[in-house]
């Protein structure tokens, strides 16, 4: 592994990229970018594109699963953009007070934070991280992605979210790097998010301004953590998976089952190939169980995908993506 002054950024050859993914699968990257500001983040872009290539942007890798082996190209990680703002009155996402998602409520040291219930966050804040500064500020509207372990920007680019809410629920505008490379504001009206895609094409998500409502700080813990308590109970939480393989079908094909039930219906649960198997606990989860492979992995999602389609006749759609030389950039 080595450094590189070519890059606008600290850059590192070869980068491994598996221990950067909840999967834990995947080889090496032929660059790997860490930009530090949004404006690096552009830069980054700009030169990987000046020499002909198109980067994937990688945050906290929960929803990925990378091919073994060398990938070309670049990847730029979002992994030191952390930060989360609180907007100067009536500024939204212009100059801001800086606020650390990881500092203390008393550090936060809020006149009054409910009379302007916004924050303005970097793609690479850790969702858990922007959870829990929006809990201690008293800031509502988030709760329902408790426990998702992404980045913001991928949950933002993906709309990440389940049954009781979802990252578009609280965006008010977002930040992006156009198809040209230039930085520009997207108003929330001029997007058209949808079921786990915000249909943001080829950009790339910088940040987003959030806007939450004011509640008491004791009802949204208690709420976040009946939500978490639920979902613990029937997701394999502690594992190594990339979160949920298949979206939800349209539920009057499927007479309203998730992708999950659907599985299970099928017989898919306990399913293996090398060390992937199917979770035992959910069915819509595939569990790397130490040493699996990027082909044990897809092969497995293949295999689930056929089983369901031959006994009920629905294709089910990934929803994880999968990074291999050959497929398509989403
Ligand atoms: N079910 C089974 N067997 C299974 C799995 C589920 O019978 O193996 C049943 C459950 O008991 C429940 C029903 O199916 O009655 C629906 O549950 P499921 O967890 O399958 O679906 P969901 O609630 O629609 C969504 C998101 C999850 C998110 C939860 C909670 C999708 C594809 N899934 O699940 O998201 O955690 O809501 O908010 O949108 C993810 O995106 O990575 C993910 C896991």
């Amino acid at each position: 592994m080595s450094s590189s002054t070519l890059w606008p950024c600290v850059a590192i050859r070869e980068a491994s990229l598996a221990e950067r993914t909840t999967m834990r699968v995947g080889g090496r990257v032929e660059w790997l970018l860490e930009p530090t500001t949004p404006d690096e983040l552009a830069a980054a872009n700009a030169a990987a594109r000046d020499r002909g290539l198109r980067p994937r942007v990688l945050g906290g890798g929960a929803n990925v699963v990378i091919d073994d082996g060398l990938l070309p190209g670049v990847v730029i990680s979002t992994e030191r953009l952390r930060r989360v703002f609180r907007p100067l009155a009536g500024e939204a996402g212009a100059e801001s007070e800086t606020l650390d998602a990881e500092v203390t409520p008393a550090a936060i040291a809020p006149p009054d934070p409910a009379q302007d219930p916004r924050l303005v966050v970097w793609c690479g804040a850790t969702l858990p991280a922007l959870l829990r500064a929006a809990r201690d500020l008293g800031y509502s509207g988030l709760e329902g992605i408790v426990g998702v372990p992404g980045y913001v920007g991928g949950g933002v680019a993906m709309n990440a979210g389940g049954r009781w809410g979802e990252m578009w629920d609280v965006i008010e505008s977002v930040r992006v790097i156009d198809e040209d490379g230039e930085l520009r504001d997207l108003a929330r009206d001029e997007c058209t998010p949808s079921y786990r895609n915000a249909n943001l094409g080829e950009r790339i998500v910088v940040g987003a301004v959030l806007r939450f409502h004011p509640e008491p700080v004791l009802v949204i813990r208690e709420r976040m953590r009946d939500y978490l308590v639920q979902k613990n109970a029937v997701q394999p939480v502690t594992e190594w998976s990339a979160g949920c393989v298949f979206k939800n079908p349209d539920p009057e094909r499927s007479e309203g089952r998730s992708a999950g039930k659907l599985v299970d219906d099928c017989g898919g649960k306990g399913l293996e190939r090398g060390e992937a198997i199917v979770s035992p606990l959910h069915g819509n989860f595939i569990v790397n169980r130490g040493k699996a492979t990027a082909v044990d992995v897809f092969t497995l999602m293949e295999d689930v995908q056929d089983l369901v389609a031959q006994k009920t006749g629905i294709r089910l759609e990934f929803e994880v993506k999968r990074w291999r030389p050959s497929d398509p950039r989403e």
